[in-house]
C-alpha cells in the first residue's frame, strides 16, 4: 500500500515546484512534539534523528510541509549559484528489482506503477534557481523550524562552459557563501555528483574532494559542514577520502543513488534523451549499500580517530530500518523514496522509537 505521493511523478519538476507538495504535505496538520528533545544533530536538539535528504524537498514549501510533520531534519534540495535547467520529463520511474541492486543486478525494467518494496530511478540533472529566488525562499523555511528540528541545504558547484578546475572549485565556496547568508545552520556539499568535466563522481577523487571542502571551510569558518558520498565500491579509496577529508569536516551522509540501466517493457530506453539510458537507483534494493557504507564509516571513525557524525540513507522504509541503520552506526537516519510515498513515515517511526510524542 502507498499514499499519495508528496512529489507527483506524473507531474512535471516545474509543476511539482509551483504547486506541490501533495497527499498529506499538503494538510495543514502540525505534529505536536512535547517535551525536550533527547537528541542531537550537529549540535542542534532534535526529537529523532531523522529526516528527509536532499531531493524530495523542492523548495521551501515542501521543506516546511516536512517541518510540520515531524521530520527533525529535512535537507532543502541541493541549489547552485546560478539557474540549471532540469531533464525532460518524466524524472521518476518505478522500476524492479529483483532482490539488492548490484553491479551483478543493473540492467532493470521499469514497473507499472508503485507498490512496496518500492524503488524507483530519478534523473532531474540537479537543477536549480538563482540565489535571488533560493536565498528568500530558504530563510523562510529555516525560520519555520519548530523546537527540536534543524534544517540542513544541499549544494553543488558548476563547471561553467569556459571554466577551469580553480572556477569550479570557487564556484563551490561562492555556493557555501551564498547559503551561510541564509542563516541555515548546516550545510551539506554534493560529492555525489559528478566530478564536472570528468567521466566520474567526485567523491572517487580524493584530491578535488579536498580541494573543494577546504575552499568551503575558508567561507564558512565554523559552520557545520556534511558531505554527501555515494557508495564506494572500493575500500582504499574510501579510506584515502576520509584521511584527507574527515579532520575538516563535521558530517558524512551517505549514500547517493547508485547507477543502473533502465528500459521499458519493450527493451527500450526508459528516460528520453541522450546519457539518460543509465540513471540512479533509489529505495528498497539499495538499503544494502547503505548500511554497508554506514558500518564502514564507523569503523573509519574509531580507526582514524576522526569524530564526523554519520548519516545512512539508502532504502530505509519503517522503524525497523530505522533501528537497523542506528545499529550499524548512524547517528542519524533520512528517507528520501519510502517517504515520497508514506509522508507520514516520521511520525510512525517516533511513536515505535519514542514517548512523547502527541498526535
Ligand atoms: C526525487 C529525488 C531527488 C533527489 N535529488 C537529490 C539531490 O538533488 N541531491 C542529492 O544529493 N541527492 C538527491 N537524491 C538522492 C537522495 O538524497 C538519497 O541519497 C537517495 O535517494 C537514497 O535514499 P532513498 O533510498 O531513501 O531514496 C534524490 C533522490 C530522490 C528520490
Amino acid at each position: 500500500m502507498v499514499s499519495e505521493p508528496m512529489y507527483d511523478p506524473a507531474r512535471t519538476y516545474q509543476d511539482n515546484f509551483d504547486n506541490g507538495p501533495f497527499g498529506l504535505f499538503a494538510s495543514p496538520d502540525v505534529l505536536t512534539q512535547t517535551g525536550d528533545p533527547q537528541s542531537t544533530f550537529l549540535g542542534h536538539p532534535v526529537y529523532l534523528p531523522f529526516g528527509i535528504p536532499a531531493g524530495p524537498l523542492l523548495n521551501g514549501n515542501f521543506v516546511k510541509a516536512a517541518l510540520d510533520k515531524g521530520y527533525d531534519i529535512p535537507v532543502y534540495k541541493t541549489v547552485r549559484t546560478h539557474r540549471y535547467p532540469c531533464h525532460a520529463w518524466p524524472n521518476v520511474l518505478a522500476v524492479k528489482v529483483d532482490g539488492d541492486l548490484t553491479t551483478a543486478n543493473n540492467h532493470l525494467t521499469t514497473a507499472p506503477g508503485y507498490s512496496q518494496p518500492l524503488s524507483i530511478t530519478n534523473s532531474f540533472g540537479v537543477p536549480s534557481f538563482d540565489p535571488d529566488f533560493w536565498q528568500p525562499d530558504l530563510a523562510s523555511a529555516v525560520a519555520h523550524t519548530h523546537k527540536g528540528q534543524v534544517v540542513v541545504a544541499s549544494f553543488q558547484g558548476t563547471l561553467n562552459e569556459h571554466g577551469s578546475a580553480a572556477d569550479y572549485i570557487a564556484d563551490f565556496a561562492l555556493g557555501a557563501r551564498l547559503l551561510k547568508e541564509t542563516g541555515v545552520k548546516i550545510l551539506e556539499v554534493n560529492l555525489s555528483c559528478p566530478n564536472e568535466g570528468t567521466a566520474n563522481l567526485l567523491c572517487f577523487d580524493t584530491v578535488r574532494s579536498r580541494e573543494v571542502v577546504d575552499a568551503i571551510k575558508n567561507e564558512v569558518g565554523d559552520l557545520p559542514l556534511i558531505i554527501k558520498c555515494a557508495y564506494f565500491a572500493d575500500d582504499a579509496k574510501l579510506k584515502q577520502l576520509i584521511q584527507s577529508v574527515g579532520p575538516y569536516i563535521q558530517g558524512i551522509s551517505s549514500i547517493n543513488t547508485i547507477s543502473a540501466e533502465v528500459r521499458d517493457a519493450a527493451g527500450n530506453q526508459a528516460l528520453p534523451g541522450e546519457g539518460r539510458l543509465w540513471s540512479g537507483v533509489c529505495g528498497a534494493s539499495i538499503k544494502w549499500a547503505g548500511l554497508n557504507m554506514v558500518a564502514r564509516l564507523a569503523r573509519l571513525r574509531d580507526e582514524l580517530d576522526l569524530s564526523y557524525t554519520i548519516t545512512g540513507v539508502g532504502g530505509a522504509s519503517n522503524a525497523t530500518d530505522y533501528l537497523d541503520f542506528r545499529s550499524a552506526g548512524a547517528d542519524a537516519v533520512m528517507a528520501a523514496t519510502s517517504v515520497m510515498w508514506n509522508p507520514a513515515l516520521a511520525s510512525e517511526i517516533k511513536s515505535q522509537v519514542l514517548d512523547a510524542v502527541a498526535q
